[in-house]
């Protein structure tokens, strides 16, 4: 979707649909939305009156213009309540008037920003939060079809601003907002790309090309090179798949490293997780494609920092492997010595995230860091517990969860907090190694256990992992959320790396 801001009238702009708004409980609307009321000669205010324009967040009504207004349609989005207005409404607001302006077959579509007039909004958060929403709600995901399908979606979004001097403003804003968007939508991409073709090397490529982009640091990791380390319990995930595994390290502001806060994000990156010997059932087995999401939030997140030249170090660590089977395949029983010297035991091959995370976290030790924070699609036990409704946050730093909270705040992408309690370490002690990756076939705890096993691995850094597998595959559409791969976890991480100084 192309991106346009325009100094002038929404009346005189041409698109197929025209999107002004209203909050809850106004009768005789002003602004961009009057103006419109009164070219009509009062039919959104009769449309008020008649109960068909309530005003409530994310409630749309469609109308035709006949004749009055170069655009043939107007769509009229709710507010919902104006003391209640803030940054993620304005997204909600916006994706849900894109949503149903894609449902009206619209291809060209103007708007008017949400909340910067008496929603009393800076313009430029305003501008961004509509242009994120936007562009996240009209994402589709990419597929190999023989023929066109017909799903329609917009093709040109144009922001129509009737104060020239804000024009500066939303140009800012709008930049950001779709820096932002279009990193989430370049971990979607990777996370939908079926893995036949989103293998280690492919992912490693594409991480390549998007660091000479927007100016990364980037170095691979070999097999050679992990073994060297003594990633021996990284490595043994991949010892089943013939694909060989990649271990991609991107950096942000690498020369200022010194001067600048480091922060280390790690993210998970099975390209395809069978769940090995402990293989997992066919239904929704197709799925484990998105098995990568961490890594690619890492990659997609990084690119957004870099972009937005944040005053950070920043690194991102994707240990890249398939999980598969074939003979020489790690077996359960099997005990691996990872590069901290410490030893564990598979229970489950279907464990195997945690074990890439292990020695990838191992690693994040060597930039003496002032977080760590992993992203990782580790348990199905995270979607038991919470649903669809917040990613798991596991933490024993006050510091960073206060300020991973905050940006869940801030962005409504939401974290509720898991417990850590030292008696979940009994619960993964192994007969013949310092750790078991499972408690199988006892499921009690899955997931705090998973985040012990994780922190048995970290030394001497502030770390916090967050369980994103209930929420990087949309099953249910929300606002910014069609169905699919959903990239959870980038905005929310990119606030939170943008607020880090306060
Ligand atoms: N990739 C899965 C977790 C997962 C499940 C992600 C569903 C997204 C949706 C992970 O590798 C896994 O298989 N975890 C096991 C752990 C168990 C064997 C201890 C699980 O959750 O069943
Ligand atoms: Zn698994
Ligand atoms: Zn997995």
């Amino acid at each position: 979707m192309q991106i346009a801001i325009q100094s002038g009238n929404i009346l005189e702009t041409e698109a197929d649909i025209i999107i002004v708004n209203l909050f809850e409980g106004v009768t005789r609307p002003g602004g961009a939305t009057g103006a419109v009321d009164e070219a009509l000669d009062g039919q959104i205010r009769q449309l008020i009156e008649l109960g068909d324009c309530s005003g409530k967040l994310g409630d749309t009504t469609l109308f035709y213009s006949l004749g009055k207004l170069p655009a043939p349609r107007v769509l009229v989005v709710g507010l919902g309540n104006a003391s209640e207005f803030d940054g993620n409404k304005a997204r909600i607001a916006a994706a849900k008037a894109i949503r149903a302006a894609k449902k009206a077959k619209a291809r060209t579509v103007a708007t008017i920003t949400h909340g910067a007039g008496i929603g009393g909004m800076d313009p430029i958060e305003a501008a961004q939060a509509l242009v994120e929403a936007s562009l996240l709600e009209n994402y589709e995901m990419p597929a190999e079809r023989s023929q066109e399908h017909d799903q329609p979606h917009i093709e040109k979004l144009t922001i129509v601003e009737f104060n020239p001097d804000n024009m500066p403003l939303l140009e800012t804003g709008a930049q950001i907002g779709q820096i932002i968007a279009e990193s989430a939508i370049f971990a979607r991409d990777l996370a939908a790309t079926p893995s036949n073709i989103a293998t280690p090397s492919y992912i490693a490529k594409k991480a390549t090309e998007m660091a000479e982009e927007v100016g990364l640091d980037i170095r691979i990791m070999e097999r050679e090179e992990m073994e060297a380390l003594g990633m021996n319990i990284l490595l043994a995930v991949a010892k089943g798949s013939d694909e060989p595994p990649k271990f991609v390290i991107l950096e942000h502001n690498k020369g200022r490293a010194e001067e600048l806060p480091t922060i280390v994000l790690v993210g998970k990156g099975v390209t395809f997780d069978t769940g090995g010997y402990s293989l997992k059932r066919t239904q929704g087995m197709w799925k484990m494609k998105y098995d990568m999401s961490g890594a690619g939030n890492v990659l997609g997140i990084l690119r957004a920092v870099a972009l937005l030249d944040l005053p950070l170090h920043v690194v991102g660590l994707t240990p890249l492997v398939e999980n598969m089977i074939n003979g020489h395949a790690q077996k359960p029983g099997d005990v691996y010595r990872g590069m901290t010297g410490k030893t564990m035991e598979v229970i489950s091959t279907d464990a195997e995230g945690r074990m890439i995370l292990a020695d990838a976290l191992a690693y994040a030790g060597r930039y003496n860091p002032d977080a760590v924070i992993d992203q990782a699609t580790l348990t199905g036990a995270i979607s038991v517990a919470l649903g669809q409704q917040a990613a798991g946050l596991f933490t024993e730093e006050e510091e960073l969860k206060t300020r991973l909270l905050a940006a869940a705040e801030v962005t409504g992408e939401r974290l509720w907090p898991m417990p850590m309690y030292d008696e979940y370490k009994d619960y993964i002690k192994s007969d013949f190694a310092d750790v078991k990756n499972s408690t199988s076939p006892n499921r009690a705890a899955g997931v705090s256990t998973s985040a012990k096993f994780l922190q048995h691995f970290i030394e001497d850094y502030p770390w916090a992992h967050l369980d994103i597998a209930n929420m990087s595959w949309t099953e249910k559409p929300r606002p910014m959320y069609p169905k699919g791969a959903a990239a959870f976890g980038v905005r929310l991480l990119v606030q939170m790396l943008r607020d880090w100084d306060e």
